[in-house]
């Protein structure tokens, strides 16, 4: 102990309640803003609690910048109308969504700073247009005061206690800050988090909760947290904050900050703890604003927020007000989007699609719309339980999501604006294609037509399946080919497909003579194929292309597979007991194993191996227990030698158990293994076996 702390006398509560907010503050910032904590979770709750009974013991000390205020309480019967003491303007779209957009802007900068062609490049800063809601943040002598939405520019609503909720948002500002100092960016909300909202919302829906609703999108459900009067409500909300501009600011003739450039000033922003976005560049002339434009685009889908475009401003502020403003907008700014990947469209009607494995997914069909960059006229529906989730029906105008190569999909219908009397979407309990009995099995989400291959639109995904590149691949067997064999019942069953003869295929539509020549060399080709290939093809539920590598590895061989036992399937790589029952109830069905002798038959091969594995694993299909100190080996490593030699080592002696291997001091283990009955050999007899 130092002598000082022997003199120190105890902080008074209010320098300890100042010295926890300072601290609190900082590690907010370093948890919120940072990403990158210094303490524990738990440390900082327990400074938390220990300022929230501070507090309460000391009404007085209580500030609104306090970081217990941050949880929420406030309860307002309507949001204040707050004048915005420099107007929230909008800022131009560039709508051209090619590169052109960029080189627009700049052409209309120079043109309006009188540059010549031969001058210097303009600088300018590259910024994300994050799709959330723009807010004024008020700080009068470092500590926030007033948060405020945009409302009409002029006018917004004031939402200090929402936003006081919001980790991100820093309560108050270093010392060096201005004495007047509004800052402006976007509230937001990420996508993953978005995400985990509507998966409560769903339960506390299931549950029977009154009043709940799930959120169309991330910018939708942050927007409603931001106007709850109730600022519990919001607090359980999570939102996030970027800074990318700033409103009133103390002039410089009062001691103001004097920032040059909008780049210093966001920097400036960052030092005193609010977030900005790190993609913000520096990018001279339209070249590095196209190249920006174009980099943002490739990452759009990997951002854990949405955007909807970049923004561009001339980052001199000296050239910001040459340039000036038009009526509502700044010359020197611009937005430049990229193409939606939600927009509006109706619902034609909703289909019931027939899969490989005989799964039965409605599909909406939908008024051709743009969005994501193609024209979407189908989007999925899932199955039963999203359809009806969603409430999706014939007639109704919905939104549709296509972001990066994801398959487009419904994400919300809008019931308000349904007109007609249409029914809710319910599954046909029939196949669609062949009027099979559809069902849905316990603990499944899908319905399954159960016609197997009497269903013409399994026949055709098996065909297609089996025909596949990945699979024994039979170039030319596409869609239509496809389609037409099947309607034409010219082809039944996988092996039919080597029965084609020229006239068969010739008399097709479309189909000439050379073509019918070619997909029969194709066939031909097929013939000589893999174990992996031909197993895939096959089009067994659950086995794709890795499980049906890992089996062609372990077995070697086809019939070793067709006759193995669940348990001996168990015993390949990552096969689970699911995958494993799918395997053996493929076999066991007869005339999936007269498919296969068919094509054998045919003059379908492959390279059969020895049962490669089985050899090398002596030991395969073997449990172990190990029990003891043994004289040569330790224990670990009698493991390894075991479970390389394909036994398993149980922890527990059972029936099941075929050897215990037991040490010196072997316990209980040795003496349940003698109660049981199991073979007890010591280390010279697991290794001689380990040899056999
Ligand atoms: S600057 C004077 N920068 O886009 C310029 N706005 O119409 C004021 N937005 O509602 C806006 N990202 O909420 C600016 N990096 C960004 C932005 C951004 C999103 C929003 C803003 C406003 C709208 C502009």
């Amino acid at each position: 102990m130092s002598t000082s702390d022997l003199f120190s006398s105890q902080p008074t509560p209010a320098e300890r309640a100042a010295e926890l907010r300072a601290q609190l503050n900082h590690h907010a910032h370093r948890y919120y803003v940072l990403d990158a904590p210094e303490i524990p979770d738990a440390e900082y709750d327990r400074l938390f609690r220990e300022l929230q009974a501070l507090e309460a013991a000391h009404p007085e000390l209580l500030t609104p910048d306090s970081p217990t205020q941050r949880v929420g309480g406030a309860l307002l019967d309507e949001l204040a109308k707050v004048r915005h003491a420099v107007p929230m303007l909008s800022i131009e779209t560039e709508t051209d969504t090619e590169p052109t957009g960029a080189l627009n802007f700049d052409t209309r900068v120079r043109r309006a700073l009188g540059l010549a062609e031969d001058a210097l490049a303009v600088e300018y800063v590259g910024e994300l247009k994050f799709d959330g809601l723009a807010m004024s943040l008020r700080y009068q002598n470092g500590v926030m005061v007033q948060a405020a939405t945009r409302g009409d520019g002029e006018v917004g609503e004031d939402v200090t206690h929402n936003i006081r909720t919001i980790g991100q948002v820093p309560l108050r500002l270093p010392a060096d800050c201005p004495a007047v100092l509004e800052v402006r960016g976007e509230v937001y909300m990420r996508r993953d988090q978005f995400e985990a909202l509507n998966e409560k919302q769903r339960a506390k829906i299931a549950a029977g909760a009154k009043g709940e609703k799930t959120f169309v999108n991330p910018r939708n459900a942050a927007a409603g947290a931001v106007r709850q009067l109730d600022s519990a409500i919001a607090a359980q909300r999570p939102l996030s904050f970027f800074a990318y501009g700033l409103g009133e600011v103390t002039p410089v003739e009062q001691g103001g900050p004097t920032f040059k450039t909008h780049f210093g000033l966001l920097m400036q922003l960052k030092a005193w703890g609010f977030p900005v976005a790190e993609q913000t560049t520096v990018a001279r002339g339209a070249d590095e604003l196209i190249a920006f434009h174009q980099r943002i685009g490739a990452a759009r889908d990997q951002l854990p927020f949405d955007i909807d475009g970049v923004v561009y401003k001339v980052n001199s502020l000296a050239l910001q007000r040459e340039l000036g403003f038009k009526t509502r907008e700044p010359r020197w700014a611009v937005a430049h989007k990229y193409p939606a990947q939600e927009q509006l469209t109706t619902v034609l009607a909703i289909d019931v699609q027939v899969g490989r494995t005989g799964k039965l997914t409605p599909v909406a069909k939908l008024a051709p719309v743009f969005v994501g960059n193609v024209t979407v006229t189908n989007a999925t529906l899932h199955n039963e339980d999203e359809a009806r989730r969603k409430d999706v029906r014939v007639g109704d105008t919905v939104i549709v999501r296509r972001a990066g190569d994801v398959i487009p999909e419904v994400v919300a219908s809008l019931p308000e604006k349904r007109v007609g009397g249409a029914e809710p979407f319910t599954m046909p309990h029939t196949c669609p294609v062949c009027g099979s009995v559809a069902v849905r099995e316990e603990g499944e989400v899908d319905y399954r037509c159960t016609g197997g291959l009497f269903c013409g639109a399994q026949r055709k995904q098996a065909l297609l399946h089996y025909a596949q590149r990945r699979a024994v691949e039979i170039e030319g067997l596409g869609d239509k080919l496809v389609e037409q064999l099947v309607d034409a019942d010219v082809v039944k069953t996988l092996p039919d497909l080597y029965r084609l003869g020229l006239m068969a295929l010739a008399n097709l539509d479309r189909m000439a003579e050379k073509s019918a020549q070619n997909i029969l060399a194709a066939l031909e080709k097929s013939k000589q194929t893999t174990l992996p290939r031909f197993l895939f093809g096959l089009g067994i539920r659950h086995v794709g292309e890795a499980t049906a590598k890992e089996m062609a590895r372990h077995f070697g061989n086809l019939d070793a597979i067709m006759d193995a036992s669940l348990e001996q399937l168990l015993e390949v790589n990552d096969v689970g007991p699911i995958v494993a029952q799918s395997i053996r109830t493929f076999f066991d069905q007869p005339h999936n194993r007269e498919v296969v002798e068919q094509l054998r038959a045919c003059g379908v091969t492959w390279a059969e191996g020895a049962p490669a594995e089985r050899a090398a694993q002596p030991l395969a299909g073997k449990t172990f227990v190990l029990t003891g100190t043994f004289p040569t080996l330790k224990r670990e490593e009698a493991k390894e030698m075991l479970e390389a030699a394909g036994a398993k080592v149980a922890g527990s002696v059972s029936k099941k158990t075929d050897y215990v291997v037991a040490g010196e001091e072997a316990g209980s283990k040795l003496d349940k293994a003698r109660e049981l009955g199991v073979a007890v050999i010591d280390e010279a007899g697991m290794l001689a076996l380990l040899q056999s």
